[in-house]
C-alpha cells in the first residue's frame, strides 16, 4: 500500500478567474490573484492499493455522490498515468468549514488531493507541477498550493504547461483580516463550471470583462505588494461587480446574490463611510468575503454578524498546502 495525507486551505480571489479558454484543461481567459485562507482546511488522505475493484471516496464521513466520485476518479487517473500506477485508490476527504454553506471547497480539496495523491503514487513534483496538477481538478486549486497571496498566470500554450500559480507574497508580508459573511446555507444553484461556460458562450459583456480585467489584475498586484488597502480593496470590489455584471447579462442570467448578500454589501459601504477600511468580494455564490486591516477585523466581524441572517467566519492569509503524513 502507498499512502499519503495532505492538507490545503481554501482561497478567495481578489482578481477573479471567470471564463475558460479550454474547459477540459481548466485554462483561464485571464490571470487571477487570491488570498489563501487560514483555518478553512481540507485534509485529503489517499492510498493506492491492490484488492480494490475501483476508486473509493469518502467525503466528510459519507461515500461520495456519483458526480463527485467521478470527478475525483478522473483526477486520480491523471496521477496514475504520470506515475505508471495501476492500482485503485481509497480517498478520504475532510473539510473543516461549512461545505453545505456554499463556501467553495473545490480549491482546498484539489490542492490537498494533488499533494496527497502525487506523493502516494511516488511522484515528487515541483510547486509549479503541483499547481498545474491541482488546476486540472479545479482551476482555483492551482492557487491554494501557496501560502499568503498567490497569482495564477493564464498562459498561452494549448497544453496548459504555462498556466500555473506562484506565490506573490507570504502571509507575513501583509496580515490582512478576512471576514466571511455566510448568508445562506443551501447549496449553490449554478456551479462555477456551468456559470463560466455560460458567460463565455452567451454573455454580451464577456469581451468587455476580459478587456477590463487586465488593469484590475495589475492594480491588485501592486496594491498587495505595496500593502495598499484602498487600492487593493477598491479594485477587488470593482472586479467582483464586473464578474457579477457579466453573469447577470448571460442567457439565461446568473444571479448569485440573495437579499442578505445585498444587505452585507450595503453594510460594508456604510462601515466605510464611518471610517472602517473594509471592502467586499463575492464568488459564484451568495456569501460575501470582506477584507480589512487586521486591527479592524474584530470590529468588522461584529458589525457584519449583526446583519440579520448572517453568520461570520474570521480568517487571514494562511499556509501553503502541506504533507502531513506519508
Ligand atoms: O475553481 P472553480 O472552478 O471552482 O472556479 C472558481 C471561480 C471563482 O471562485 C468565482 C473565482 C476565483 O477566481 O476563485
Amino acid at each position: 500500500m502507498s499512502s499519503a495525507v495532505a492538507r490545503a486551505c481554501a482561497n478567495v480571489a481578489l482578481a477573479k478567474y471567470w471564463g475558460k479558454r479550454d474547459e477540459a484543461l481548466n485554462l483561464p481567459c485571464t490571470g487571477s490573484i487570491s488570498i489563501t485562507l487560514s483555518g478553512l482546511n481540507t485534509t485529503a488522505s489517499v492510498s493506492f492499493r491492490r484488492g480494490l475493484e475501483r476508486d473509493r471516496s469518502v467525503l466528510n464521513g459519507a461515500p461520495a455522490a456519483a458526480k463527485e466520485g467521478y470527478r475525483i476518479e478522473r483526477f486520480l487517473d491523471l496521477v496514475r498515468e504520470r506515475a505508471q500506477e495501476s492500482r485503485p485508490a481509497e480517498v478520504e476527504l475532510r473539510t473543516d468549514f461549512p461545505v453545505a454553506a456554499g463556501l467553495a471547497s473545490s480549491a482546498s480539496t484539489f490542492a490537498a488531493l494533488a499533494l496527497a495523491a502525487s506523493h502516494a503514487a511516488g511522484l515528487s513534483l515541483s510547486e509549479r507541477e503541483l499547481s498545474i496538477l491541482a488546476r486540472r481538478g479545479s482551476g482555483s486549486a492551482a492557487r491554494s498550493i501557496f501560502a499568503g497571496y498567490a497569482e495564477w498566470f493564464p498562459g498561452e500554450s494549448a497544453d496548459g504547461s504555462d498556466s500555473y500559480a506562484k506565490q506573490l507574497a507570504p502571509p507575513g508580508h501583509w496580515p490582512l483580516g478576512v471576514v466571511i459573511a455566510i448568508t445562506d446555507s443551501g447549496p449553490k444553484t449554478v456551479g462555477s463550471r456551468e456559470g463560466m461556460s455560460r458567460v463565455v458562450k452567451d454573455s454580451p459583456f464577456f469581451s468587455a470583462w476580459v478587456a477590463s480585467h487586465a488593469a484590475d489584475l495589475d492594480a491588485i498586484r501592486r496594491g498587495i505588494l505595496e500593502r495598499d488597502i484602498r487600492l487593493t480593496g477598491q479594485t477587488a470590489e470593482r472586479n467582483c461587480l464586473a464578474m457579477h455584471a457579466v453573469s447577470l447579462a448571460a442567457r439565461p442570467p446568473l444571479l448569485y446574490w440573495n437579499p442578505v448578500t445585498v444587505a452585507v454589501m450595503q453594510r460594508v459601504a456604510q462601515l466605510r463611510e464611518d471610517g472602517l477600511e473594509a471592502y467586499f468580494t463575492i464568488d459564484a455564490g451568495p456569501q460575501v468575503k470582506v477584507i480589512c486591516p487586521t486591527a479592524e477585523r474584530t470590529e468588522l466581524a461584529s458589525a457584519l454578524a449583526a446583519v440579520p441572517g448572517v453568520r461570520v467566519l474570521v480568517s487571514e492569509p494562511g499556509p501553503a498546502a502541506e504533507l502531513i503524513e506519508r
